[in-house]
């Protein structure tokens, strides 16, 4: 198949490299320029394991290129938008300027047979706006949202465990150019739901609002925990045990950030405000209330822990990105805590294998160290936000000898209690007595 896919994020970047690998020919368009030029030469803009080697192979195979000339999509007759939706910097709503403009732009290249393919995360009933756009053109939209993790996001592309296609009724031609596309992935049986437009939609941003409730609901029972010297992570674990609960994402801790859930469920409940539901999603505004919340409990243990101030006091941030394995630091929890502490008059000295450039480039004013144990040394507190394995795995006894003081806030539960109490450390998680 000959494919275009209009915005090269985390996202479409990734998209468009799989598609590549899996045989059809593929042309990235962005209007970064910068992004365009490291894509290119086979180089991830950010950081995404796999995709390095992902792109390199597929550059070479030939299958494989990056542009800014949106003209250029007139090669292709399948056309992925895959561009970003972020919150809008006055509400909760989903800002589509950047949907709004893709699909300005391949407008003049559409013919009949052609179908555009939405894969960014909308308000229900965004689809629909846009295919009335499309109509006189003779192409087709479907929407095929996207449940790619960050950090997981190449295999999620390459093995995604559904795929829903949401159609205009009686569009079987669209469905079968999809089922061509993904064809690798239904011969090895993943599950497809062909929707109309409102639920594949709704499909995504109902996944998201489900997990962050998920995550928040656990947060709630830390809060209680927190009241009654329970201990949430093995409330969690005995949850989990029941199958109708699930054990994943149900992990307490510092609460849920990214490019994703935060902004979906604001936009959520603007899109029910606006369709007169609000009352049907009034539950998300506490889900991010609580959220919100697990921040400032870190950083009132921090102050609890250094005796009611933080002023001059040396605090080892280990982390800033919003989880492991990524180097996104947009609504980062743990970026949030350093940033409040510095503002509290700490000594903050932050930490991260991959999200010290993106950090500085957003909160400059922080202090960040290359090596972890310069963000730990004479340490009157250290706290971990990110539970990367470089620091989950640091070694207690030798942790210690490097701090000024063995005080340690494990914002993930992600740490080995017994290990750290035992070599002498003070330790203080989220939900645990
Ligand atoms: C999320 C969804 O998981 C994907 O399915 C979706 O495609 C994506 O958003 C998107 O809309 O593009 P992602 O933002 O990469 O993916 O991150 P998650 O793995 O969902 O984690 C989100 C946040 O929740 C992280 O800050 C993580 O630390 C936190 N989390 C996760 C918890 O606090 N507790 C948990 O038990 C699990």
């Amino acid at each position: 198949m000959r494919i275009s896919v209009t915005g090269c994020g985390y996202l479409g970047a990734v998209h468009a490299a799989a598609m590549a690998q899996l045989g059809h020919d593929v042309i990235g368009i962005d209007i970064d320029e910068a992004k365009i030029a490291a894509l290119a030469v086979g180089r991830p803009p950010f950081y995404e394991p796999g995709l390095s080697d992902l792109l390199t192979e597929s550059i070479a195979s030939g299958r494989l290129r990056f542009t800014t000339d949106a003209s250029q999509a007139s090669e292709a007759t399948v056309h992925f938008i895959a561009v970003g939706t972020p919150q809008t910097r006055d509400g909760n709503a989903a800002d589509l300027r950047f949907v709004d403009a893709a699909v300005d732009a391949l407008l003049p290249h559409l013919e009949p047979g052609h179908v555009v393919v939405g894969k960014s995360t909308v308000p229900v009933g965004t689809s629909a706006a846009l295919a009335e756009r499309i109509r006189p053109t003779g192409a087709r939209l479907l929407w095929n949202p996207e449940f790619l993790r960050e950090g997981y996001a190449v295999r999620d592309t390459v093995e995604p465990d559904r795929l829903v296609y949401g159609v205009e009724t009686g569009d079987e031609a669209s469905v079968a150019v999809l089922d061509e596309v993904y064809a690798h992935a239904l011969e090895k049986g993943t599950p497809r739901m062909v929707t109309d437009l409102a639920t594949a939609e709704l499909v995504k941003v109902a996944a998201n609002a489900y997990l962050a409730t998920k995550i928040s609901f656990i947060n709630a029972m830390a809060e209680i925990a927190e009241a009654t010297g329970a201990d949430v992570t093995q409330l969690a674990d005995a949850l989990g045990y029941d199958n109708r609960i699930g054990r994943r994402f149900l992990n307490a801790g510092v609460g849920f950030g990214g490019g994703c859930l935060p902004k979906d469920i604001r936009a959520f409940t603007a899109r029910a405000d606006e369709l007169g539901r609000s009352e049907a999603l009034a539950f998300l505004k506490e889900v991010d209330a609580i959220n919100l919340r697990r921040r400032r409990r870190v950083v009132d243990l921090a102050t609890a822990e250094l005796g009611g101030s933080v002023v001059g006091r040396k605090v080892a941030v280990l982390g800033v990105t919003f989880k492991p394995h990524s180097d996104d630091v947009r609504d980062s929890p743990a970026l949030d805590v350093a940033v409040a502490l510095k503002g509290l008059g700490a000594n903050v000295v932050a930490a991260d294998p991959r999200g010290v450039a993106n950090a500085r480039a957003r909160h400059p004013q922080l202090e960040y160290a290359e090596e972890t144990k310069d963000a730990l040394r004479d340490a009157d507190l250290v706290i971990l936000v990110t539970e990367w394995p470089e620091y989950t795995g640091l070694d207690p006894v030798a942790t210690r000898e490097l701090v000024a003081q063995p005080i340690v806030i494990d914002g993930r539960n992600a740490l080995d209690r017994d290990a750290w109490t035992a070599a002498g450390w003070r330790y203080r998680g989220m939900g645990r007595s």
